[in-house]
């Protein structure tokens, strides 16, 4: 059947009619918010390239998670600002560290609010690479410790998943192992699987201060133009035990959401990094786009490619946005 008996249009005449057959929607829950703990208190140190969001100490820390749990917010992912860097971040794996005191600050207010810690050592580390480094390179197995026991002890501070960020080959299974060890069986892991070596991390380097300090970090995040080794790498995640996995960037990279997901039918994030964000920031700033509308129509996109969940900086302007909808 075809024109005139088949009107595409008949469907679209009402707003209710449109809402009637919307294929996909955003909701509160499908969002995780992104938050940058400092130590001190009372305090929040503006991020100029991440508008609406800074560094910010526990306190504050536990009230924007207190504020996303009450919009329905699917969780907070904790980065740390450490007071000292050192050669393997020792801070990272501190049981006083930054991310574990704010786990515990966070959950002994915001109990069901699901709490991920991004795992990695570029925060923590003087030269800012995701690794312990010898002769100029970052050397694989003997991170593998260091990531496990900054895993295990998010774990014991009360974590309910931790997400490797660090692109280290059997990173995976290292922390499943250590975990289990450690009676945090029940701790579960989202993989930062598919993690691209990518521009779009400009603002967020700036706000955690984890540039390195030489080179760059493409000996081991992925390059861009790569997409069935994303589909390894995923095949590698889930053998040793991920519990989701992860696209990173967002936008850019939306094909290969769309992939992992046909490929491997599992719980899927996908991440609007800084970058992407901050672009629809800054355009909105001049008033050459509808920020809202803009945004939206980004984070929906996420959606209709495969993600799960959505990890974005824009969780609770979105979660007001769509609240005022109803
Ligand atoms: C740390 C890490 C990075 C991001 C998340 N975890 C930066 C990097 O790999 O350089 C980027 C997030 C963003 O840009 O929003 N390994």
């Amino acid at each position: 059947m075809t024109f005139p008996a088949t009107r595409m249009r008949r469907m679209r005449r009402t707003s209710a009619l449109r809402d009637l057959v919307r294929e996909h929607r955003l909701h509160p829950r499908d969002m995780v918010l992104p938050l940058f703990v400092q130590h001190g208190e009372d305090t929040t140190t503006p991020i100029d390239a991440l508008p609406g969001h800074g560094r910010i100490t526990i306190d504050r820390a536990t009230d924007i998670a207190a504020e996303a749990q009450e919009l329905g917010i699917g969780g907070v992912l904790l980065f740390g600002i450490p007071a000292t860097k050192d050669e393997i971040g020792s801070e990272a794996m501190d049981d006083e560290g930054i991310v574990q005191l704010a786990i515990r600050a966070i959950k002994s207010r915001c109990e069901d609010l699901t709490v991920i810690t991004d795992v990695c050592m570029c925060q923590y580390t003087s030269h800012g690479h995701c690794g312990v480094i010898r002769d100029g390179e970052v050397l694989n197995d003997v991170t593998l410790e260091i990531l496990a026991d900054i895993a295990v002890s998010h774990a014991r501070a009360g974590a309910d998943v931790v997400a490797p960020s660090d692109m280290m080959d059997g990173r995976i299974g290292a922390l499943r192992s250590a975990l289990d060890a450690e009676h945090h069986e029940s701790t579960a892991i989202l993989s930062y699987s598919a993690k691209y070596a990518s521009a779009f991390y400009g603002p967020f380097r700036d706000a955690a201060g984890s540039t390195p300090q030489f080179g760059d970090r493409r000996a081991y995040q992925m390059d861009s133009a790569n997409v069935l080794e994303a589909i390894r790498e995923c095949a590698l995640d889930v053998a040793e035990g991920a519990d989701m996995l992860m696209v990173k960037p967002a936008l850019a990279y939306l094909d290969v959401v769309h992939r992992i997901k046909e490929e491997f039918k599992l719980p899927l994030a996908c991440y609007h990094v800084s970058g992407e964000y901050a672009m629809v920031k800054a355009a909105a700033e001049r008033g050459w786009i509808d920020e809202r509308a803009v945004m939206m129509e980004t984070l929906t996109s996420m959606k209709r490619a495969g993600a799960d969940a959505i990890i974005t900086y824009a969780a609770l302007e979105a979660a007001h946005w769509l609240r005022e909808e109803h």
